[in-house]
Parts: structure tokens; C-alpha cells; sequence
């Protein structure tokens, strides 16, 4: 059995398909996937089957994944551990478990660890992922893969950060999500029609995501979310929030919040809000108003009481 963590991004969602740094953390929870030799390539997902060449995005996926790992046919069955599709990376965990997975399955001696296997698992999940998505950045799968916090630009890849603290991050569905080709798409027209607002834009970020990083590594908390509420604005100046995000962000900041924002491509999906130590109140607010949320430590050594 393979398994591969789901992820926020801290900061820097859009702005990381333009070149900007992001900040990822991996989830205690993604995807999990066990993968057979077969005669011909099955993917069972939950409910959902997919038998190759049946031209579904699964098969299509599967495929693409088997040929960047040049592995024989697979019979593979995966579950996702979290909600799909809002914002918190379960196809590139699911890509990584399936790589991983299969990887096991044909080269069962090699070493997980290696930085040539890591290297191969990441590439395989990329590949996976420009099924679903198009034309990713490569984020959501380098944070599963990587586990822990990371910088991610599309130019260097992945670089691990020292937390100093563990983050405690309450998580809401803030609304049906929307996909996030379309969302990078609305974007990418915005930046036709406004280069300037949208550079602009990808500038602030670029610096907002700089700050954060030394946050981290130092342990402020308080700067960490004020930094994720200006990027919230900014993300909702490229038109990706949506009135039930804000209300979210807003419910959080009240409940005592040290931040909150989107997280993901927006439209809809996931917000996440820093606590200070105990997410719980931020929960319970949104609990009373009917969000489906969740509470997820990440990263950094235990924090002292
Ligand atoms: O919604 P998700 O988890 O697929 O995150 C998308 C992040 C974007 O920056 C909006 C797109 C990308 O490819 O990085």
C-alpha cells in the first residue's frame, strides 16, 4: 500500500503559474493506492472504474503515469482520504500514491527515499496531472510528494522550509468547488485584458510570499496571518474569490483567527484560517453556520503549552 498527503497552499495560488514562489504544506491526510501487474490497465477509485483505453480521464491518466514510469499495464485501486475537488490537491495525491504504487509494483528493491525514485515519482505525477488540469504548475504534486512545508517556483521546483512552529489551520468547504483549469483560465484572460493590474498583482504576491517565509521559519504566527489577509485581497482582485469565501474568511477573522484565506484555485472550495494555538473556535463558528470544516496540524515540532 502506498499512500501520498493532500496539501494547502499557504500563499501564492495563480501567481505561481506566472513564475511568483508559492508556499505548499502537506496534509495528514490524501490518497492511498495498492497496484498489480495485469493484462490490461484497471483503475478503481472509490465508486469509480476505469478500464484502459476507454478514453475516461482516469484511463487517460493512469496511462500517462504508466508510460513516465515505462511500467507494463496496472491493475490499480485508490481511495481518497479528503473532499476531491476543493482546492486541497487530491489529484496530485492521488497521483503520487498511484506512482508510488506502481513503482512498487515493477521495481519492488528500490528505496522510496532515493532522490532518483523521488524524482521519478514526481515526474510520473506531473504527468497524471496534466490530464486533469491542463497546464499545472506543478505545486500540488511537488507538496505530496515532498511532504512537510515547501517553496515551490515552476523554475527551481520544490525546496523544503524549516518550520519553527507547527501551523494549527482550520479548514472549511466554503462552496461548491469550480474547476481549476477554469479558474487559472478567468485569470489568464484578466491578464490579457489588465496586464498591468495582473503583474502588479504577481509582484505583491511575489513579496507577500517572501515575508511569509521568513514567518515561518522564525515562528510568527501573527505575521503569517496578516500576510495570508493580504493575500486573500489581492486573490480577490483576480476575480477568484466569491462572496461565500469572503463570509468565511470574515466568520473565521471573528472567531479569532490570525488569518484566513482562500486556498487552491478558488471559485469556490476551501478556505483556511491560521489559529493561534487551538483551531477549535474557528470551527465551531463555522459549524454554526452549516460549513463542512476540519481541523489539520502541519509541520514544525510539538509546541510547547
Ligand atoms: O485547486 P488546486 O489544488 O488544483 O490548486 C491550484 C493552484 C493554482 O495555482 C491555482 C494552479 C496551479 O497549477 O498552480
Amino acid at each position: 500500500m502506498a499512500r501520498a498527503a493532500a496539501k494547502v497552499i499557504l500563499l501564492g495560488e495563480h501567481a505561481v503559474v506566472y513564475g511568483a514562489p508559492a508556499l505548499a504544506a502537506a496534509l495528514d491526510r490524501g490518497a492511498r493506492a495498492t497496484a498489480r501487474k495485469a493484462a490490461t490497465d484497471r483503475l478503481t477509485l472509490g465508486e469509480r472504474g476505469s478500464v484502459g483505453g476507454d478514453g475516461s480521464e482516469l484511463a487517460r491518466g493512469l496511462e500517462a503515469l504508466r508510460a513516465s514510469l515505462s511500467a507494463p499495464p496496472q491493475e490499480v485501486t485508490a481511495e481518497l482520504e479528503m473532499p476531491a475537488g476543493a482546492g486541497l490537491g487530491a489529484s496530485a495525491a492521488l497521483g503520487v500514491a498511484i506512482a508510488r504504487a506502481v513503482l512498487e509494483s515493477v521495481s519492488p528493491a528500490l528505496e522510496p527515499g532515493e532522490p532518483a525514485v523521488r524524482a521519478r515519482v514526481l515526474e510520473a505525477a506531473a504527468a497524471w496531472e496534466r490530464v486533469f488540469h491542463g497546464n499545472p504548475s506543478g505545486i500540488d504534486a511537488a507538496a505530496s510528494e515532498c511532504g512537510g512545508c515547501i517553496r515551490y517556483t515552476r523554475a527551481a521546483g520544490p525546496e523544503p522550509i524549516d518550520m519553527l512552529l507547527p501551523l494549527s489551520l482550520a479548514i472549511a468547504v466554503a462552496g461548491p468547488p469550480a474547476s481549476t483549469r477554469e479558474m487559472v483560465e478567468s485569470v489568464a484572460r484578466l491578464a490579457e485584458r489588465r496586464p498591468d493590474l495582473v503583474g502588479k498583482t504577481v509582484a505583491g504576491i511575489t513579496s507577500l510570499v517572501d515575508n511569509a517565509r521568513l514567518c515561518i521559519e522564525a515562528g510568527d504566527l501573527p505575521g503569517l496571518g496578516k500576510l495570508m489577509d493580504l493575500n486573500q485581497m489581492l486573490l480577490a482582485g483576480l476575480m477568484v474569490s466569491t462572496p461565500g469565501i469572503e463570509a468565511a474568511c470574515d466568520t473565521a477573522r471573528r472567531a479569532g483567527a490570525l488569518g484566513a484565506k482562500l486556498t487552491g484555485a478558488g471559485g469556490g472550495g476551501c478556505v483556511i484560517a491560521l489559529a493561534d494555538r487551538d483551531a477549535e473556535p474557528i470551527l465551531a463558528a463555522w459549524r454554526a453556520e452549516d460549513l463542512h470544516c476540519f481541523a489539520a496540524t502541519v509541520g514544525g515540532p510539538e509546541r510547547p503549552a
